[in-house]
């Protein structure tokens, strides 16, 4: 008898995003599900090469599996910076073809690389030809720009990009406006085509293809992954409300064996780790401005956010602040302090909000 296979990691991903995918809140991410993929906010090669790779790239093991995700246009400095990124131990090293903010656009690349896609395999050819063989270099694009076709341009992309070893892509179902639309905008406006990377998928049966945009929950998550795909990536939905999508996960993505943890006994064990990082001088605020959502949709949200937004960035703020953020909750709630019925489904409001789907991901 064969052992069961276990899902790859990139069967749920939490989406790189600047800003807010940072160690502190990966660590935190972590907490929830010890199986999703979890993306780094994009480090451009530029800034890997000219500056201070310990501080761009370190992290904590327990991390892991985790996609450090790259910004660039030029081969020989995504090389470089591959090379530098190689002994941090990275599980995948991921392009960015898909992010239109102007600083990006001034340096010729994110989302505008979409269209020179013979770049693009350049690009992709040169970081395999520097990664160790263990760790997969992916790639992640809209279904276009601006006037663009994207029945056209997808598939053209996606074979070369095939032609030089890609084995996996990250689509983020909407096209890219370079002019006129903010970044934010720019994950709003654009209509979504989910049908264009299902067919995608089918064209192309032995590409690897991992779905993004617009994924609000995990029921929708599966719906996907149940129809041919590889993968799902959610990025606001993930950060919003993560106890709704990343605790659950493990059971329901992976197939792993429940119980699943609680909010509860995810703050606790976040206990340890904010205390080194206080006593490596760190400030709370750094890593609780990323679990304001812990409690999202259950009772005592509030009170928890409004403790932690209030007092997590005085100066010389410590676990007490946790802590009393903790019982703010309890005195909102009492309920829900019976803890390990929270997630599992079945009893007490707080339970249906653990299972059910969070609203459509904002801005
Ligand atoms: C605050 C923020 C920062 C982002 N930064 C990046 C980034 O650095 N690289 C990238 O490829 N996409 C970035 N994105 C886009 C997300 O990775 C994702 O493609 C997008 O939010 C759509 O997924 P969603 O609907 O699940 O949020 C960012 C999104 C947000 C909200």
């Amino acid at each position: 008898m064969t052992a069961p296979r276990t899902p790859p990691a990139h069967r749920l991903s939490v989406a790189p995003m600047m800003d807010w995918t940072d160690r502190h809140c990966r660590y935190f991410h972590r907490q929830m599900s010890a199986r999703a993929l979890l993306y780094t906010e994009m480090v451009t090669a530029q800034a890997l090469v000219h500056g201070d790779p310990r501080r761009l790239l370190g992290h904590d093991p327990a991390e892991r599996p985790i996609a450090l995700q790259l910004g660039g246009s030029d081969p020989g400095l995504l090389a470089r910076a591959v090379r530098i990124a190689a002994p941090f131990g990275f599980d995948e090293i991921n392009l960015n073809v898909g992010c239109p903010s102007d600083r990006v656009q001034s340096g010729c690349f994110g989302a505008a690389l979409m269209r020179t896609p013979g770049l693009v395999a350049d690009c992709l050819a040169a970081m395999r030809d520097a990664a160790p063989p263990d760790v997969a270099v992916t790639l992640k694009c809209r279904i276009g720009v601006d006037d663009q076709n994207p029945e056209a341009v997808l598939p053209d992309l996606l074979a070369r990009a095939a032609a030089v070893g890609l084995r996996r892509v990250v689509v983020h179902a909407r096209k890219a406006w370079l002019q006129g639309l903010s970044p934010k905008q720019n994950r709003e406006i654009p209509p979504l085509d989910h049908d264009l990377v299902h067919r995608t998928k089918r064209a192309f049966p032995g590409l690897e293809i991992v779905l993004n945009g617009g994924i609000a929950g995990l029921d929708a998550a599966l719906a996907h992954l149940g129809a041919g795909l590889d993968g799902v990536m959610i990025g606001r939905a993930a950060y919003q409300t993560p106890a709704a999508i990343l605790i659950p996960a493990d059971r329901r993505i992976f197939g792993a064996a429940g119980p699943d943890p609680t909010p509860f006994d995810v703050a606790a064990a976040m206990r340890p780790y904010i205390a080194r990082h206080l006593a490596g001088g760190g400030r709370l605020h750094a890593v609780t401005r990323h679990m304001l959502g812990l409690f999202a949709g259950l009772p005592g949200a509030r009170a928890w956010r409004q403790v932690l937004s209030a007092r997590g960035h005085e100066p010389g703020a410590g676990l007490e602040v946790l802590d009393d953020a903790l019982a703010a909750v309890a005195r909102a709630a009492p309920a829900v302090m019976s803890g390990p019925e929270i997630s599992r489904g079945s009893r007490g409001p707080a339970g249906a909000a653990t299972g059910a789907e969070p609203p459509p991901a904002g801005g």
